[in-house]
């Protein structure tokens, strides 16, 4: 009887303590840096962004990146906004000097410290794909330029905050300059794609509870599929086995078969992929090659995903 009260109490105050301290801050960056901006590396940033960050921060109705109700994130964790990342100085990120940009996008940690534990953390990604991407965010692209829709605050659930607790923690800060990837070594500049940039892994892996942002390949289930995600309206969709699987995964694909799914959304007998996998049609014959010679080499899951399930 005790015990049971005691465990209780604990239990009680273990939840009063998750509560209270919420998402956690982390120290600031003292990190100082300025962007060179060229057109090439804005026209790569634009690039990156439209694969990588529209998605959850493009709005339809500004048709800008004001932020916006992301209703195809699991709502275990919470309901989650999407912020306004235009250049506005008051409701977007025009306070955000070079530094603190960089340093978010690489640790997680935003500029009055708090930490986003939603986004993925691009820790190994070079410093040009970097730089890139925060010169894009100053360009004068149209979905960048200034609006003033306020942000709605993340409401984040109990689990999101045990979990930001025990798993999602901000990534280390390099502490050397990274260079691009070789691109005529086609397995590490394929891992870098999937891994470092395109965080392909984050959707493909079993669930968004095991991912592990620090080190990718200790995810639960690395590539292996089976993850529960969501459509625009809020129906279930499960991620799909990309491993060399030749069962349950991609292991009998060609190429070719490869890269109509990956680019154009298109399946061999079967209707087109669904969202959230994005045709990824910016890709260039050689990133798709890369990937798909990548992809071959990581180890083989058996899990067979259901894909087009009743709801
Ligand atoms: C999976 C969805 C998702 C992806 C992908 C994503 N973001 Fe975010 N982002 C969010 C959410 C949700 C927030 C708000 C929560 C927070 O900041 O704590 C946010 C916040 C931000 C902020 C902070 C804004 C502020 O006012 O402090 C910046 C800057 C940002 N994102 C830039 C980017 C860029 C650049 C990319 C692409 C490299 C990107 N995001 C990709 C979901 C995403
Ligand atoms: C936002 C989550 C998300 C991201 C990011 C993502 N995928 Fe997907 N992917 C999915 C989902 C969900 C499906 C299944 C869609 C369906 O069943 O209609 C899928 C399907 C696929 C398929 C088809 C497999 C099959 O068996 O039909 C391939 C190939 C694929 N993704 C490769 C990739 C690659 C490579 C990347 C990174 C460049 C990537 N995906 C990024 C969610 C994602």
């Amino acid at each position: 009887m005790w015990l049971v009260i005691a465990v209780l109490v604990l239990a009680i105050g273990f939840v009063a303590f998750l509560e209270i301290r919420g998402i956690p801050s982390y120290p600031t960056t003292t990190l100082s840096l300025k962007i060179e901006s060229t057109p090439e590396k804005v026209a790569n940033g634009e690039k990156i962004a439209a694969m990588l960050c529209n998605g959850c921060h493009l709005s339809t109705q500004t048709n800008k990146v004001t932020g916006r109700l992301m209703l195809d994130l699991p709502k275990e964790f919470g309901t989650i906004h999407s912020f306004n990342i235009t250049q506005d100085k008051e409701y977007g990120i025009g306070k955000y000097s070079d530094a603190e940009l960089v340093y978010l996008l690489r640790t997680g940690i935003k500029r009055d410290g708090s930490f986003n534990p939603v986004m993925p953390k691009f820790a190994k990604l070079s410093d040009y794909d970097i730089e890139s991407i925060v010169s894009y965010l100053h360009s004068d692209r149209p979905e960048v330029q200034a609006n003033n829709t306020p942000n709605v605050e993340c409401d984040y659930s109990l689990l999101s905050k045990f979990l930001c607790l025990v798993a999602f923690k901000p990534s280390e800060y390099p502490d050397k300059p990274i260079a691009n990837p070789d691109t005529t070594n086609l397995l590490a500049y394929g891992k870098y794609l999937c891994v470092d940039l395109y965080a392909c892994y984050a959707c493909h892996s079993a669930d968004f509870k095991t991912l592990d942002y620090v080190n990718p390949e200790k995810s639960g289930g690395f590539f292996g599929g089976g993850n529960h995600l969501l459509d625009l309206e809020g129906r279930l969709v499960l991620s799909a086995n990309i491993t060399p699987d030749e069962e349950t995964g991609i292991g009998n694909w060609s190429l070719e078969r490869f890269d109509r799914a990956l680019r154009s959304g298109l399946v061999q007998d079967g209707p087109a992929l669904r969202y959230p996998m994005m045709p990824h049609a910016r890709l260039s014959d050689l990133e798709v090659k890369a990937i798909y010679s990548y992809l071959k080499t990581v180890p083989k899951l058996k899990n067979k995903v259901e894909r087009h399930l009743e709801s």
